[in-house]
């Protein structure tokens, strides 16, 4: 296992888990744009990884991707002592609400099972010699763990208690423990980011945005579950790497840090800024997009309300979103008109499949 041409030249190596991802690609793209470090993505390329998201990286010598799991302990601690990262940032999960309603176990598995085998073997690593390399671990996780807010309350914070209310949130959730206590008992060096909803390139059909767009261009319904107030702090994921690059170089070890850019929006309002800007950049029939949208029945146990204080990522890291809401939407609705090949093989390769997609709206994560 080889990357960048075998030569150790002292420049830092990251393993990026879930690297094929939506979130984990465009964070992979951005550090080797940026040449921040030399990657290596280790992805198993479940539905909801993809090679595509990497393609541009073929040739790159400072990146590399293996397919694994990582759940396969022995397949961990053998990257790691090949590898001999610096860091290690852990975005691979099982991440869509709706399919943790149907089958939490994979949702267990690999969030929970998941992190553990990963801490497991990075301490054991960082016990050998990554102490030596200042290596850190730096676990992505998710707003959702807080659980629902109501109208009258305060933003989520780093000190809101944990209620998480899905499958999906409560698998992260005991993923976050994880992490804290591989800190306050070992002293392995971690640190964790809760960010609120992603929108941007790469993001897989099934989540709210896309489906809104790929619905509008096919003339399909839009769905809106319940009564469509459901409000959602939406981020642009390069706007949440940023927030992972930041707490890694300047967090505190065991601390967490809240990531969102204080855009709240009620799932209609959302909906009907996407139908303007897909009226503007992509109507062919004179008949505007919103005339699609379609109620359908609530999410069981929808959380009503999630929104995020960033205020200490802002003062402790230096952070801060670099995109408007409104330019960021609609340059990702841009990129989902320029790249339909892109969405156009994953609609070949799961329509009809027990993984369709485009079946359920998603909300993001
Ligand atoms: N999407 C959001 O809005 C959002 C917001 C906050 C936090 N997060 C967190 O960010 C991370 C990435 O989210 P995403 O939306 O990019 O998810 P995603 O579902 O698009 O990607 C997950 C990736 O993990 C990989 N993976 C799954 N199981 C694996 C396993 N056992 N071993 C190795 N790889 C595996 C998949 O193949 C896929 O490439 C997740 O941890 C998620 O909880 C997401």
């Amino acid at each position: 296992m080889a990357i960048g041409n075998g030569k150790d030249d002292g420049r830092p190596t990251w393993i990026v888990t879930g690297g094929a991802g939506f979130i984990g690609s465009n964070f992979v793209h951005k550090v080797r744009r940026e040449n921040r470090a030399r990657v290596v993505t280790f992805d198993l390329l479940t539905y909801a990884g993809n090679r595509d998201n990497l393609l541009s990286l073929e040739g790159d010598p400072d990146h590399l991707f293996v397919r694994g799991d990582i759940r396969d302990s022995p397949a961990v601690s053998a990257l790691l002592s090949e590898i001999r990262p610096t860091g290690l940032f852990h975005f691979a999960a099982e991440s869509h609400v709706d399919r943790s309603i149907e089958n939490p176990g994979e949702f267990v598995s690999t969030n929970v099972t998941g992190t553990f085998v990963l801490l497991d073997a990075a301490l054991r690593y960082w016990e050998r010699e990554g102490r030596g390399k200042g290596f850190r671990f730096l676990h992505v996780s998710t707003d959702e763990v807080y659980g629902s807010l109501s109208p009258s309350d305060p933003p989520f914070t780093e000190r809101t208690p944990y209620a998480p209310n899905s499958p999906y949130a409560a698998s992260k959730a005991a993923s976050d423990h994880l992490v804290r206590a591989y800190f306050h008992t070992y002293g392995l060096p971690v640190v964790t980011t809760n960010c609120s909803n992603n929108y941007g390139p790469w993001q897989f059909p099934e989540k709210l945005i896309p489906t809104v767009i790929l619905s509008a261009l096919e003339g399909r319904p839009i769905p809106l579950y319940g009564d469509g107030e459901n409000i959602r702090d939406w981020i642009f994921v390069e706007d949440h790497c940023d927030g992972v690059l930041a707490a890694f170089d300047r967090g505190r070890e065991g601390e967490t840090y809240a990531i969102g850019a204080g855009n709240p929006k009620t799932n209609r309002a959302l909906i009907e800024t996407l139908c303007k800007i897909l009226d503007r950049l992509a109507s062919r029939t004179g008949r505007s997009a919103r005339e699609l949208v379609t109620a359908v029945p609530d999410r069981p146990g929808h959380d009503r309300r999630y929104e995020i204080d960033a205020a200490r990522s802002r003062t402790e890291l230096g952070w801060t979103p670099a995109h408007s809401f409104e330019e960021a939407l609609e340059k990702t609705v841009r990129w989902y008109l320029a790249n339909r090949s892109w969405w156009e093989a994953l609609r070949a390769r799961y329509d009809g499949s027990r993984q369709g997609i485009g079946r359920k709206q998603g909300e993001g994560k």
